[in-house]
């Protein structure tokens, strides 16, 4: 996720804005840039890559002033890049911003017609010139940032600069934060509040649909409405460390908690309710897709999961054969493809060397590969033919949470697009499944509410030695997930299995001691499930369920029931997901193992 930070004051601005960056550089970025009123005009400085390349430009190049803004980009619309990198001036104005503006393509395009040139590939320039042209119609520095982000759609919080205007800033927010440093004689303002707290601890939020005007005595809130807005600061109490994580105890738990926005940011501008369709503009140019004879999805570890997931459900929308297997193994088995075989390959980093190894070989055979990835321009999305991006922000914690679940989102997405292309689905079931996948980040919502239930137990079950995990279908990948998540940061054996393959083995395992989950969704192999469930009570296992639909007699045979809200079965397997996590998440604090670092592990595997 961007960064930004911005300052008015009497003290060095470009020193400022490059500490604040630092202290926002556990969000991830790819560039980064500041600008300050130097010598009667806007410089702007900009970096490809680390914060220590803007901190040699600036010492090679530096600008001075006290008043100034900063950025530190993650690539959503255009590849990682100088001239990419923010802040993004037109004329006079000057502007950062966090989120995405759907609408860019048709305000780009409008502004190309009024004789507007740009120089970059982002959303974030549009804003740039409909500011500025406002401004060159006369209006100030406020009234031309309301009218310009009266067209703007999307999620948005910027800051503005205007060369006519060297002691003010003006910051709006929609849908993504912004925080108001208030300090003496100087005020700050931010997407996050790490990037100021080594100067206050005074704050003041934005809300969404407001703005803020500011200057080094004074910050005045208004609605984009232009309605005075009374709002009392807050003192933060947070140490910078806590800060970084939101207030969160770990990564892990903030991304855990992060999955609604994320799914959110996953399905924006994709969704086409009133048509009843899925818009992938990005699959414009790929009919082969479309086309595909046979798919082949590849990954490795949870992004292998969500591809057996991934697998489930094209099969049944799209009803293209579809076979699954580890970028480690398809590499070396001289796979077969055949002209009509696409290759999909699934990386949160678009840097793990085995699935794009998958890809060099599919490629070489002729396939066209279809990457889902989150890191844009990473290398697993330039060597595909096509990208998805998952959109989910940085996952910093090793164990992969909200990558996974967005993941899942793209394959439902992915699914309805190719389906309806092909014609397999009718506009009342594919307007169901829109309205299902609408409320998913709300019934996600609901399931992380279940929290403390299942921190109690995660304590109950954390000295087990061993776990199993039980599912069927399109959640038994889901199972393989939940195990693998403890195994990661608890370091406690566990297993995942179709729940159908238990009496052909792992039954020798039931014993009083060992906890099983079953994932018990009311769906078409409920009463399977549920005789693989009395299978493990008649051998002593301690059942821990999850299910979306609780019944006395399951709060007889199993020792924990874990409820969740209920939806169409195909998105079950996300919220399925949610309880497993934070099981495995408390499980670990339990036995005070390093989360967000599990031993032996890395986020990114580059090596074979
Ligand atoms: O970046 P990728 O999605 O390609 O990473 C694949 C695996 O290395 C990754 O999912 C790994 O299994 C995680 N630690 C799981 O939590």
């Amino acid at each position: 996720m961007c960064g930004i930070i911005g300052y008015v004051g009497d003290r060095d601005a470009a020193f400022i804005l490059v500490q604040g960056l630092k202290r926002l550089e556990y969000r991830g970025y790819d560039s980064a840039g500041v600008a300050t009123f130097h010598d009667g005009r806007i410089a702007i400085r900009r970096a490809l890559g680390k914060l220590s390349n803007l901190e040699n430009l600036l010492r090679e190049d530096p600008i001075s002033g006290s008043v100034g803004i900063g950025h530190t980009r993650w690539a959503t619309h255009g590849r990682p890049s100088e001239q990419n990198a923010h802040p993004h001036r037109a004329g006079r104005i000057v502007v950062i911003h966090n989120g995405i503006i759907e609408n860019y393509l048709e305000l780009r395009a409008a502004l190309q017609s009024r004789g507007r040139r740009f120089s970059s590939e982002t959303d974030t320039e549009v804003i740039s010139h409909l500011v500025d042209e406002c401004v060159q119609d006369g209006l100030d520095l406020v009234a031309a940032s309301r009218k310009a982000i009266a067209q703007l759609q999307g999620s948005f919080s910027i800051v503005v600069m205007h060369e006519d205007c060297p002691d003010r800033l003006v910051a709006a927010k929609s849908a993504t934060p912004i925080v108001i440093g208030l300090g003496d004689s100087e005020n700050f303002v931010a997407s996050d509040i790490p990037a100021i707290l080594d100067h206050t601890r005074k704050v003041l939020f934005l809300e969404d649909g407001e703005m803020a005007e500011i200057s080094r005595h004074e910050v005045k809130v208004t609605t984009f409405a232009g309605e005075p807005v009374v709002r009392e600061a807050r003192t933060v109490a947070w140490d910078p460390v806590t800060a970084q994580k939101g207030g969160y105890r770990h990564f892990l738990l903030k991304e855990i908690h992060e999955q609604p926005q994320a799914i959110i940011d996953t399905m924006r501008g994709r969704l086409l309710q009133e048509k009843a369709d899925v818009s992938l503009d990005e699959l414009a140019a790929a009919p082969w897709l479309v086309n595909a004879q046979r798919i082949v999805l590849v990954a490795c570890g949870t992004a292998w999961h969500a591809c057996l997931v991934g697998k489930y459900f094209l099969e049944q929308i799209t009803r293209i054969p579809a076979e699954v297997d580890y970028g480690s193994e398809f590499r070396y088995r001289n796979p077969v493809v055949e002209p009509g075989t696409v290759l999909i390959v699934v990386s949160q980093s678009g840097e793990t060397a085995d699935t794009l190894a998958a890809v060099e070989a599919a490629r070489e055979r002729g396939a066209k590969v279809l990457a889902i990835c989150n890191v844009v321009d990473s290398s697993i999305a330039r060597r595909a033919d096509a990208v998805v991006y998952t959109h989910a922000g940085p996952e910093i914690s090793v164990a992969s949470t909200k990558a996974f679940t967005t993941q899942l989102t793209v394959f439902y997405l992915l699914g309805l697009y190719l389906a309806r292309r092909r014609q397999l689905i009718d506009h009342d079931a594919a307007h169901a499944l829109i309205t299902d996948l609408v409320n998913l980040p709300k019934r996600i919502e609901e399931c992380l509410e279940r929290e403390r239930a299942i921190e109690k137990i995660a304590k109950k079950y954390g000295d087990a030695k061993s776990f199993l995990y039980l599912g069927r279908g399109i959640n038994y990948p889901i199972a393989l997930e939940g195990a693998l998540k403890l195994k990661e940061i608890s370091y406690i054996h566990a297993e995942g299995y179709a729940a159908g393959e238990m009496k052909h083995g792992p039954i020798a395992l039931i014993n009083e001691s060992l906890p099983v989950v079953v994932l018990l969704p009311k769906d078409g192999v409920y009463g399977k499930t549920l005789s693989n469930m009395k299978e493990v009570e008649s051998r002593g296992g301690r059942i821990i369920v999850i299910t979306d639909a609780p019944s006395p007699e399951l709060e007889d045979i199993a020792w924990e029931v874990i409820q969740i809200p209920t939806s169409n079965p195909s998105l079950l397997p996300l919220l399925l997901t949610i309880p497993l996590q934070l099981l495995a998440y408390y499980i670990a604090v339990y036995r005070g193992s390093d989360v967000d670092m599990p031993r032996n592990l890395a986020k990114s595997v580059t090596v074979e």
